[in-house]
């Protein structure tokens, strides 16, 4: 008989209860016994960790969010951390212990692995930022939130003749603000791997307002260096020479399908 943990770690994001499940129930079909860590590495540190049936993990696969609850945990990036949680695990008796998160959380991992304990990262974030994954779980359902909201403020643009900065999330990875940009039609995307000036922005504004265009949108990574704030400040100072009025619209933290009711083994 096996014992194996599982966490969910950093940003939460769509998709990471379907893996927690996918975890549990595969876990319980070779025997093993599967713990459940509540609230990522900070759980972990103490020692809340619980073991996960079959049933707990029914009727979440649909659901945003994590039911494990998710956290930020700085005392695990010490190596005072690191082996505090590595005698939590033996303490339970884990062998093996499976982080689902973004990059950090897989720092987190790689940090385990190299305290030679056996471990297992699966990515997801809404980022879209770790290496050697093509796509990480969570950021397909953030994508097509990103494009429903333009394609929702594309109508009220429209009836006053406005242009709209829509500012996603995505940390220092323009992923999801490229893509979003590109599927939904906007005039201009601001992205974190790539400065763009301001002016350089108004201009391409000013030309759509001049072809008679009754709308404008440009998407705006959070990590930008001029972000939605900064945009705006400029925008509104300059509203005359570009024509549209501006209004900023900033998308973070909308999920589908929360959990209440969550798993609280506690
Ligand atoms: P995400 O996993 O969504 O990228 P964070 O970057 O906030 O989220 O990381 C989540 C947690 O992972 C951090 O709070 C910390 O506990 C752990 N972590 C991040 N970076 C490291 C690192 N270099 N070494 C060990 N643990 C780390
Ligand atoms: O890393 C995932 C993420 O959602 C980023 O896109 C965003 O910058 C961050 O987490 C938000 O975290 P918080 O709500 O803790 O600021």
């Amino acid at each position: 008989m096996h014992r194996i943990a599982v966490l969910t770690s950093g940003g939460d994001a769509p998709g990471m209860n379907a893996a927690v499940r996918s975890v549990v129930r595969t876990g319980l079909y070779k025997n093993w016994e599967i713990y459940g860590v509540q609230s990522g590495y900070d759980g972990l540190l103490a020692g809340k960790l619980s073991m996960l049936g079959a049933r707990e993990v029914g009727g979440i696969i649909q659901r945003g969010g994590t039911i494990l609850g998710s956290a930020r945990c700085p005392e695990f990036t010490t190596e005072n951390g690191q082996h505090k949680a590595l005698r939590i695990l033996n303490q339970f008796g884990i062998e093996g212990l499976i982080v689902i998160g973004g990059n950090g959380s897989q720092k987190g991992a790689y940090a385990m692995h190299r305290h030679g304990f056996p471990v297992i990262g699966i990515s997801s974030t809404i980022d879209n930022d770790l290496y050697g994954v093509d796509i990480t779980i969570g950021v397909d359902t953030a994508l097509n939130i990103a494009i429903e909201a333009i394609d929702r403020l594309k109508i009220t643009a429209s009836s006053h003749q406005r242009a709209f900065l829509l500012e996603v999330m995505g940390r220092n990875c323009g992923y999801l603000a490229l893509m979003s940009a590109l599927a939904g039609g906007a005039e201009a995307a601001v992205l974190p791997e790539f400065e763009i000036k301001p002016e350089e922005i108004a201009d391409i504004i000013r030309e759509a307002y001049q072809k008679g265009k009754a709308h404008a949108i440009v998407v705006v990574a959070e990590g930008a260096k001029y972000n939605a704030g900064k945009l705006n400040e400029y925008f509104i100072e300059h509203q005359e020479r570009i024509g549209f009025k501006f209004r900023t619209t900033i998308l973070g933290h909308v999920q589908r399908g929360g959990a209440p009711g969550a798993f609280d083994p506690y």
